[in-house]
């Protein structure tokens, strides 16, 4: 279990390239399952998660390669119908699987999803709204679900929380339904607008991404060559600049789309953080490290304050003068890492979904346990603005969402290694 050793306290300098969206290319590739034709997906992160998904789609007969940034994809041959659980369970996006196997050959074993500890992760509205479009469900036995389906007919479906995956496993299996289907509260998120971009290249029938109600209309088949490059990752963008504001400093984000960052760039200016948009795919980030507490935020869905940017933000707020308040309002237990922070000196008290951070002078290197990808993202964060040496240990987690977190951030000048 490789481990990262920290010493804290150095100003952050220079200039960092942000990679393509985990959260984007992770249903992507799962959509290349619809295409009998080949899909080159450019701007690919090097992920776990990735790496994951690649062997799925393998082991489904699909040919897969990697090519740098690049993964091709030949979707002519599907031969299986089982998604092996050791693969399944390794992370939460496999369950957008089921809407594009189910639309491609009609039956899916798999096994419920996995990914990060931070609540139960229910995956019900998944369940329903492809029951809604015909499938049959069941548990095979513990953990199994069998699903099978002749064809998905097109359906009106209205989500009572608007659900990133669950969007996405119903736009996958409405592109080989029949007929129109209507996602109504559909997730926001600039990873589905990606997503029903890469539809579109592959020829479906589909709009509305990015405004809450999707339309999609089913074709019998899907078989076009097609080449697509992936947006970039607004969480790693976000958690860059979270860095750079916890230590103070310069940075540089090339490659990065201002609008998805905003909600995180304009609440890091509350703290007193400057950010300045150079041109639509660069900014500038500058830091004197006395940050302003911010009285209350709010997690929401796009386009409010990112989830995926809480954790950073606590280890932020941990060393900013006066006391913030932090709502968690989409999952419900994401403060795991919070334990881990005090162990560095943090003040900080959870209530269920509410955290009340004190500032403090400072934080003291620890050694301390990631135990999910942002918590660890925080604690990285906390350790790089903390007096002293922190050992963070199970940085997998950490790798399932950052490339090589170590190397982008001993370039901008921090004092980290992997062991
Ligand atoms: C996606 O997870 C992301 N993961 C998460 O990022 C992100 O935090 C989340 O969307 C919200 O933006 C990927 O895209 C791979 P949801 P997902 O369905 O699809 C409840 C990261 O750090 N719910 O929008 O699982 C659910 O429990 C990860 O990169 C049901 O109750 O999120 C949660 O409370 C973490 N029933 C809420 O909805 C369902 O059937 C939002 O979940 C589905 C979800």
């Amino acid at each position: 279990m490789s481990r990262f050793i920290i010493e804290g306290g150095n100003r952050l300098h220079g200039e960092l390239r942000i990679p393509g969206a985990k959260n984007a290319v992770l249903p992507i590739l799962a959509a290349t399952i619809l295409n009998r034709g080949t899909s080159i997906i450019k701007n690919c992160p090097n992920l776990e998660d990735v790496k994951t998904m690649q062997e799925i789609l393998s082991s489904l007969g699909l040919e897969v390669q990697r090519d740098k940034q690049s993964i091709i994809v030949n979707g002519k041959n599907l031969t299986a119908n089982e998604i092996p659980e050791s693969l399944a369970g390794k992370m939460r996006s496999s369950i957008v699987l089921m809407g594009a196997v189910l639309g491609r050959i009609g039956e899916i074993f798999i096994s419920y999803p996995g990914g990060c500890s931070i609540g139960p992760r229910p995956i019900d509205m998944h369940l329903s709204s492809l029951r809604k479009m015909g499938a049959e469900i069941d548990d095979l036995y513990k953990g199994i679900l069998h699903c099978k389906v002749k064809r998905f007919q097109g359906t009106e479906i209205l989500l009572d929380y608007p659900s990133v995956g669950a969007t996405e496993n119903i736009m996958l299996a409405a592109c080989l339904a029949e007929g129109e289907t209507i996602i109504r509260n559909a997730a926001k998120e600039p990873e589905i607008v990606d997503l029903q971009n890469f539809l579109q290249a592959l020829g479906v029938e589909i709009y509305g991404a990015g405004t809450g109600v999707i339309h999609i209309t089913g074709c019998r088949e899907i078989e076009k060559d097609v080449t697509y490059s992936v947006i970039p990752d607004r969480i790693v963008a976000g958690t860059y600049m979270a860095c750079v504001a916890a230590t103070g400093g310069e940075l540089v984000l090339t490659g990065a789309d201002y609008e998805p960052v905003s909600s995180i760039a304009y609440l890091l200016r509350n703290c007193g953080v400057s950010i300045e948009r150079l041109d639509s795919k660069n900014m500038r980030i500058k830091s004197d490290q006395n940050l302003k507490a911010i009285e209350v935020i709010r997690t929401s869905p796009y386009p409010g304050f990112p989830t995926d940017m809480q954790p950073q933000f606590v280890a932020v707020l941990s060393k900013a003068s006066g006391t913030s308040v932090v709502i968690e309002t989409v999952f419900e237990n994401r403060y795991g890492y919070v334990e881990q922070l005090m162990r560095m000196g943090a003040d900080i008290t959870v209530r269920e979904r509410v955290a009340v951070i004190k500032g403090v002078k400072r934080l003291t290197g620890a050694f301390v346990d990631a135990s999910d990808l942002r918590g660890g993202a925080a604690l990285t964060i906390a350790a790089l603005s903390a007096e002293g040496t922190s050992i963070i240990n199970n940085v997998m987690h950490i790798d399932r969402g950052y490339e090589a977190l170590e190397k982008s951030l001993g370039m901008i000048g921090a004092k980290i290694r992997r062991e």
